[in-house]
């Protein structure tokens, strides 16, 4: 279990360090993170390099006892490159580049930046990749801009090229003669620029990925080069971000890390729990919390502080749901620059700053349950599909202007994370083994490997699959389908969609597996037809938009005679609804219910270790007092104390339990 926080030993004058580093030891750290702006610090002048002071502050935190994670610095290139290089910036879309000093104001395409990225980090792991005292590397920072460049735009030509083999294919998979839109040579392809063809704007994201797994991969083989194979290697990601596919970057990283922020307003578990979800299934086993806000943040419309307690709260989370680490970023404002507001551990006048004595209390009790939470890891009988596809060609066609895929896919997670089951977030081609229930929400393009392990999951597994609204539409080119949703599946879900509509107010819709049970859809809904007599219809829309009356909302199809089932779900259904269904749900697919009784606002969840022990994580995230009810007895880790029957959690409690 790692605890620690970025720190720019770069900003601070030699002799203030040892302070630093010792607040941060009493903190309770053991990780820290450095250098992943320093490139001007690191190379001041062109080949002029001065790894001195990192190797000081690495030897300093590392008698304290604080391991490193190096940072290659590539997202912030030093003025002389730019200057001296203008072909390394980033050109704006419109046609301007971008300006130097705002970090990310390179060009991930450029041949030049290549060349200087792969100095600079050649330089580092020559130096620090046989280093004991260095763990892990994180390569460059948020992977985030897109480049409108000439030489970007020759290198996506090229690339579909590399993908459609002829014009003609990329013509027929795009359907080109659409707005005489029919290509004679990939040399004529623009780069898009808002909306454009479906075909060439989910080729385009996929370059964009193409893009930064290149750029990634350029770094990797630089530290490899140098480096011993213990030192892993990592990217700090955003959480929903979705300017590339995140699962096609991750095959080479050993390590998911993200970076988590509030921002304006407070934590929702049974929001950011789905993002730590999301992140844990890039490499499908546990992750790093690179970054998260001590008290606030710098750049929300309002930068309110953390209520306090909160963020221990949001520590006991993070682990329940698979951390190994968790970072403050930052230690320490820079006196200038542009994030001098932001919150940090430490003040201005170099003392803690108050919320460093919750800090504290983090740090002791992580160290605490390190024992009993090594090598444990969440495992859950429930899995959510993610497809990067499908997300960026429905954000292309929301249709509806709340279509929002992340929103949707958070309406399905919420109840189940307020039940307290476990969800793992997945690949949409990931093998489903070993679950019980699949929810895939809105897979709006599907690709036959899809197909094929959803079919495997009910068929052969007998799994229970839940296909949400604006499922299998579109194929893997982003053209429509020659049949009705949803597509390739309709066999499986026993139903298709005869048609959709846009929602421009509610339709009523009640459920007929609880006939007492009545809400809405929203935003969304679906004419289905069953498509075989075993086809059950659950739910139906009331009088509506004479469309919809009356007609199947909700289908059940129960697949082969002793297989699976598919619910196919027609509507973006109101909370309650959605709350009955999920209920419904996890009976009907036999998942095993939580055993601790928890009220509103408490969280539930385990780790476990490979032979089945549990380690039982009890989050109260109210302000105020709750109680729960354990079948068992437990021990609590961090207090030492024996808990049984009826126990009560002060606001933002927390207990740890074996
Ligand atoms: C992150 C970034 C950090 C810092 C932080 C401020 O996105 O990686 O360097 O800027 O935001 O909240």
């Amino acid at each position: 279990m790692y605890f620690g926080t970025a720190w720019y030993p770069e900003h601070w004058p030699e002799t203030r360090w040892p302070e630093d580093v010792r607040m941060m030891r009493e903190a309770g750290m053991n990780v820290c993170r450095i250098a992943e702006f320093a490139w001007s610090s690191l190379e001041p002048l062109e080949g002029e390099y001065e790894f001195d002071w990192l190797e000081r502050a690495i030897a300093l935190l590392a008698d304290n006892g604080i391991a490193v994670v190096l940072g290659t610095p590539t997202a912030a290139p030093p003025a002389w490159l730019t200057h001296h290089h203008p072909d390394t910036l980033a050109i704006e879309p419109d046609g301007r580049p971008a300006q130097h000093g705002n970090r990310c104001h390179y060009s991930p395409t450029s041949p030049t930046y290549h060349k200087y990225v792969r100095r600079i980090v050649e330089h580092m792991a020559r130096r620090f990749g046989q280093d004991p005292r260095v763990i892990g590397w994180q390569i460059d920072n948020e992977y985030n801009r897109i480049d409108y460049s000439e030489n970007t735009h020759r290198q996506f030509q090229h690339y579909l090229k590399e993908q459609y083999g002829s014009i003609e294919a990329l013509n027929a998979h795009w359907h080109t003669a659409y707005w005489s839109q029919t290509y004679t040579d990939f040399d004529e392809i623009p780069l898009p620029i808002g909306p454009h063809n479906p075909g060439l704007m989910l080729a385009f994201r996929r370059f964009i990925t193409r893009v930064w797994k290149e750029f990634q991969q350029l770094q990797i083989a630089s530290i490899r080069m140098y480096s011993r194979p213990e030192q892993w290697i990592t990217h700090n990601f955003m959480g929903w971000f979705d300017g590339f596919d995140h699962y096609v970057l991750c095959e080479d990283l050993d390590l998911a890390s993200w970076d988590w922020y509030v921002g304006t307003g407070h934590h929702d578990y049974t929001r950011t729990g789905a993002a730590h979800d999301l992140t844990r299934g890039f490499k499908r086993r546990n992750f790093w919390v690179m970054e998260t806000q001590p008290g606030s943040v710098n750049w929300a419309p309002v930068n309110n502080v953390l209520y306090r307690g909160e963020a221990r709260c949001m520590a006991w989370h993070a682990v329940a749901h698979g951390a190994d680490a968790l970072l403050y970023w930052q230690w320490r404002s820079a006196p200038g620059g542009q994030e001098q507001l932001h919150g940090s551990l430490i003040g201005a006048d170099g003392r803690p700053r108050p919320f460093y004595q919750e800090a504290c209390q983090i740090g002791a009790e992580l160290a605490r349950a390190a024992g009993v939470l090594r090598d444990t890891t969440p495992r859950n009988e429930v899995a959510f599909l993610n497809s990067y596809d499908a997300r960026w060609a429905l954000d292309a066609q929301r249709h509806h202007r709340d279509f929002d895929p992340v929103a949707h896919l958070l309406h399905y997670y919420r109840p189940f994370a307020s039940r307290n089951i476990g969800v793992d977030i997945v690949h949409a081609e990931a093998d489903l083994s070993g679950y019980r229930l699949v929810v895939a929400p809105a897979l709006f393009v599907l690709s036959e490997a899809t197909v094929a392990q959803l079919t495997r999951f009910v068929t052969e597994q007998k799994g229970t699959l839940v296909l949400t609204v604006r499922t299998g539409q579109k194929d893997v080119h982003n053209a429509l389908f020659p049949v009705l949703q949803p597509g390739p599946l309709r066999e499986i879900a026993g139903a298709e969609v005869e048609e959709f509509f846009a929602l421009d107010e509610p339709v009523p819709v009640y459920g007929e597996w609880e006939a007492s049970l009545e809400g809405q859809g929203r935003i969304w809904a679906e004419r289905l037809r069953p498509l075989s007599e075993r086809t059950q219809v659950i739910a139906r829309f009331g009088l509506a938009n004479g469309w919809l009356d009356n007609g199947p909302a909700i289908t059940r199809h129960p697949v082969g005679t002793d297989g699976g089932q598919v619910v196919l779900v027609g509507t973006w259904l109101s909370e309650a609804l959605q709350d009955a269904l999920t209920r419904w749900l996890v009976q009907a697919a036999g998942v095993t219910p939580e055993p601790i009784e928890a009220p509103p606002g408490v969280e539930v969840l385990r780790r476990y270790t490979s032979d089945g022990c549990a380690v039982t994580f009890v989050i109260n995230h109210n302000r105020q007092e709750a109680s729960v009810v354990l079948p068992g007895t437990g021990q609590d880790v961090l207090t030492g104390e024996t808990c049984a029957g009826t126990v009560i959690l002060p606001g933002y409690g927390v207990r740890v339990l074996v």
